[in-house]
């Protein structure tokens, strides 16, 4: 199995203490707060396992989820089967590339999507095709890292360190560790993740490289601006506590214009 199928297969143990009830109450707020279009269709962007586009089917909304990964999306499928949602979609696409044409009234990238896009003309193309996607007075969320918070927090330790998740008969240990790029605003990731099934009495390992770009507010906005959109409100989570220069992250919405 390549690290990025298992990236993808252990991704919701990996990610297993996120509350995402509470995340998506979160969206269903910011969507009221600025769609100018109400919301029915949203288009979930780097969607990973589906874990948004899952609870947004269930909660009525018609829902496509499109990621670049082709095991990320037969993950997300087979949750949703088994979940029983209907009314969700999932599509292995790259989001640069998107040929859809004001035809949601939402479009979200949540969870880092954005700081995968590392170079300023990917970054471009992306939310270019994201903006031609969206409904004019549509909604466009997104979270990320906020470069003020991340370096005065340090966020991304450059030590090497190790964490264990425990969720049921599983665990995962992470060992990692980060340089972070000042000047080009990128944090370097190499990280080890051991797998263990306590009940198996198996170990699975695999080693996940990452380059995260972490953004200022400032240059968020300029770019937002630059391709057809306004910004809406900014948070530091998803209890809409107010950003600050020292929130190591942030969430963005947008709207369309
Ligand atoms: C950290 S995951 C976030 C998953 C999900 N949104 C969440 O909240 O957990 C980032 C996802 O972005 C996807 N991604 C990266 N580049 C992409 C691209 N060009 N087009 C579509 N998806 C992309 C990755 O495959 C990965 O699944």
């Amino acid at each position: 199995m390549s690290s990025e199928e298992a990236y993808a297969l252990y991704y919701d143990l990996l990610y297993s203490h996120r509350d995402v009830a509470r995340e998506v109450d979160f969206l269903e707020r910011v969507f009221s707060q600025c769609s100018q279009v109400g919301v029915r269709r949203v288009l979930d962007v780097g969607c990973g396992t589906g874990i948004h586009s899952v609870e947004l089917a269930r909660r009525g909304y018609e829902v496509l989820g499109v990621d670049l990964s082709q095991k990320m999306i037969e993950v997300a499928r087979e949750k949703s089967r088994a979940a029983g949602v209907t009314g969700v979609y999932f599509l292995q696409a790259d989001a640069t590339r998107l040929e859809f044409e004001e035809e949601f009234y939402v479009v979200m990238a949540m969870y880092g999507v954005i700081s995968y896009f590392t170079r300023d003309e990917n970054l471009l193309e992306l939310l270019r095709s994201l903006r031609r996607a969206l409904k004019k007075g549509g909604v466009f969320v997104f979270y990320t890292w906020n470069l003020t918070g991340v370096l005065s927090k340090r966020v991304f330790y450059e030590t090497p360190s190790t964490s264990i998740r425990k969720s049921g008969s599983m665990l995962a240990i992470k060992e990692e560790v980060w340089r972070v790029d000042a000047l080009d605003q990128v944090a370097h990731a190499e990280i080890k993740w051991s797998i263990v099934d306590l009940v198996r009495g198996s170990v699975d390992f695999f080693d996940h490289r990452l380059d995260l770009r972490i953004f200022t507010v400032r240059e968020l906005v300029h770019v937002l601006r630059e391709t057809g959109f306004a910004p809406c409100a900014a948070y530091e989570d998803y209890e809409m506590r107010p950003l600050t220069e020292g929130s190591s992250e942030l969430v963005i919405v947008a709207r369309a214009v």
